[in-house]
């Protein structure tokens, strides 16, 4: 309804045999719709009712009953995160391990790879901060180096540059799907099939792309995933998940061991568990936990091929009306975009532009060089204002975003 109100308002409209996604369903089972403009899906989306329900419903069960007793009795929706996030990317149960971020993911599996003196890591220009700080650690420690590979004309990690790096010392590819900074979509599964024809690892940071589109870990080809709940996935804060292929698995040591992880079976020794829960630790946020697999069926049931459609479109229609404003110049760059949307204004600083948005109930957040520094270096930014649209949101706050930022340009 709301989107037929807008395609008549000539103003920002969708090819509606695009948009299978019922909006006005998805804005109220959405309660945050009702007070915010949110475009800040990439650093925390609203959570749908059906997680606030499930989180809140436990940690009630937890003060009713006894934290213990409500994880056993809770113990199917507990256990049914595994299923819904295997569902999710296309792998086994076992191969999935929940953690409390992305960042404890993507650190366990890295951490996890032998790497020692003249082993060579390949990584992308728009690396996350995290990840190259992790490098650098590695790299310092062990006498590894690591090696960035250029991107292409579009942006985008160049995959012949790769391809032409490659030789026995490469134990590890590690590039990010979606940078925190831009709507860039680097090619994943082209980077997968170099990997695999080379037989190296490969570890891929998801974080900003599971839960916006369709994510398979075969077809990508990578050996490690990480990702959040929190963002696209519209999940509970504190919670994260690692894939690990079955196959490689048994190759990589946590960094970490607890009883969890690994069981005391004599005095001087212990047996690390054979499935990918090697990679978590005991204690746990059991309604994080519950709320996670909720999120994950959420979106499956919205399906991800659905979901992807809508928030491509709309952000490419945000991209388009961000262009005709005067000053101001989108950022994002690669072959594929999806819906993240950076950009700078000629004379209003991103902070500026995220505070008086704010003042308007405005909801977006500024990236800034430090957190992928290679890549705003290389452009020359220092920050820029990040807009992230999910599928709940509509042509009217598209709309309306536009006309509340052109208003704020020109004060
Ligand atoms: C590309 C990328 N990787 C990893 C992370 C870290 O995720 P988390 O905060 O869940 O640890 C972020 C967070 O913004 C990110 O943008």
């Amino acid at each position: 309804m709301q989107r037929r109100n807008a395609a008549a308002s000539g103003s920002v409209a969708l090819k509606e045999d695009l948009m299978t996604i019922d909006l006005a369903r998805a804005r109220r089972e959405t309660p945050g719709c009702a007070s915010v403009l949110h475009f800040n899906n990439a650093g925390a989306a609203l959570m749908p009712q059906p997680v606030i329900d499930a989180v809140v419903g436990h940690l009630q069960l937890e003060a009713r009953i006894g934290g213990y007793e409500a994880a056993a009795q809770a113990h199917a929706a507990v256990e049914r995160v595994y299923d819904a996030a295997a569902a999710l990317l296309g792998c086994q149960r076992d191969e999935l391990a929940m953690v409390e971020n992305a960042t404890r993911a993507w650190d366990m599996a890295f951490y996890a790879v032998p790497l020692g003196r003249g082993d060579r890591i390949l990584t992308a220009m728009a690396e996350y901060a995290s990840n190259y700080i992790a490098f650098l650690h590695v790299a310092h420690k062990t006498g590894a180096t690591v090696e960035v590979i250029p991107n292409d004309a579009s942006g985008q990690i160049s995959v012949e540059a790769l391809r032409q790096r490659l030789d026995k010392r490469v134990k590890l590819i590690a590039i990010t799907h979606v940078p925190t900074n831009s709507g860039l979509v680097n090619p994943a599964a082209a980077v997968g099939e170099v990997a695999r024809q080379a037989g190296v690892l490969y570890l891929l940071d998801a974080c900003q792309s599971v839960g916006q589109m369709p994510i398979n870990v075969n077809h990508i080809g990578c050996d490690m995933l990480s990702a959040t709940g929190r963002k696209y996935l519209r999940g509970p804060r504190g919670t994260g998940l690692l894939y690990v292929r079955r196959s490689v698995i048994g190759r990589l040591e946590p960094p970490f061991l607890d009883l969890h992880a690994a069981e005391w079976t004599a005095r001087h020794q212990f047996a690390i568990r054979p499935d990918a829960r090697r990679f978590e630790n005991w204690e746990t946020n059991y309604a994080g936990k519950i709320g996670l697999g909720v999120a994950i069926d959420y979106a499956l049931e919205w399906g991800l091929e659905p979901i992807w459609q809508r928030v491509s479109a709309l952000a490419s229609a945000l991209r388009t009306r961000l262009e005709t404003l005067p000053g101001v110049r989108v950022r994002d760059v690669g072959a594929e975009r999806c819906g993240i949307v950076s950009f700078t204004a000629a004379r209003q600083e991103p902070t500026a532009i995220q505070q008086a948005l704010a003042q308007h109930n405005i909801n977006v957040t500024v990236s800034r060089l430090p957190s992928t520094r290679l890549d705003m270096e290389t452009r020359g930014l220092r920050s820029i204002v990040r807009a992230s649209v999910h599928y709940y949101n509509s042509e009217e706050e598209v709309e309306h975003f536009c006309t509340t930022l052109a208003s704020i340009l020109r004060a």
